[in-house]
């Protein structure tokens, strides 16, 4: 049984639509496949610089724990992508992060999350371009209301990233969670579409 029944057979389509393969500025994103997660990929997750801001620091990541969040997106409404950054010489691409849009068809709502794992490609750009080119992607499918997300207020390319993607502050979470065990303010970000 398909637990999704939202407004119109439009907004069905819109809502519950796949992923394609999204070509930003620089980066592409595409629909993540078990061969994405990576021994890199794990060690992303690991890293506590690339989690510091996100309770993902809290969990010991493993390849098969990868593999049941991503099983758990089959059948769902919600997206996972890989993002990819061309080789220079056009041969290949790199994995440099990961996307998710969590969709409500009920309400016409999505929640995105990024992590750009790659350290290495901060700060220029791409996770921008990224973030960018998803929140387009999902404020033009039908029945589309509004996107949020989220972030702790010291993350601040994050806040950037938000910002530039036209999403708007829309509330904060004063002293939510402790960061280095400092209270830390989540700010919630929302775009209408
Ligand atoms: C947050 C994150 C997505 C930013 O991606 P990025 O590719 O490094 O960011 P960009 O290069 O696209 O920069 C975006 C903006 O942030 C600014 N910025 C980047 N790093 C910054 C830093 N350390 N401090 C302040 N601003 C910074 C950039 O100048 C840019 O600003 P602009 O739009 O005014 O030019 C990435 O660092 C990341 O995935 N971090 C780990 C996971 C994470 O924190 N995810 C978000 C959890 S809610």
């Amino acid at each position: 049984m398909n637990p999704v029944r939202p407004q119109s057979a439009a907004a069905q389509a819109g809502l519950l639509a796949p992923l394609p393969v999204l070509q930003g500025r620089r980066v592409v994103l595409r629909p993540m496949r078990a061969d994405d997660i990576t021994e890199q990929h794990v060690l992303w997750l690991n890293d506590p610089e690339v989690v510091r801001y996100s309770n993902q620091r809290f969990v010991r990541h493993t390849r098969i724990g990868c593999l049941q969040y991503l099983a758990g997106f089959e059948g769902s409404p919600n997206l996972y992508a890989s993002i990819r950054l061309p080789d220079p010489d056009g041969t290949g691409e790199s994995r440099i992060g990961t996307i998710t849009g969590y969709r409500n068809p009920y309400h016409g709502t999505a929640d995105m999350g990024i992590l750009m794992g790659d350290r290495a490609v901060w700060g220029q750009g791409l996770g921008r371009d990224a973030f960018c080119t998803l929140a387009d992607w999902l404020a033009l499918q039908p029945g589309m209301r509004k996107i949020t997300c989220g972030t702790l207020a010291s993350n601040l390319a994050m806040l950037q990233v938000a910002h530039a993607a036209g999403f708007v502050r829309e509330a904060v979470r004063t002293a939510q969670e402790l960061v280095d065990g400092q209270a830390t303010d989540l700010v919630l970000f929302a775009r209408f579409c």
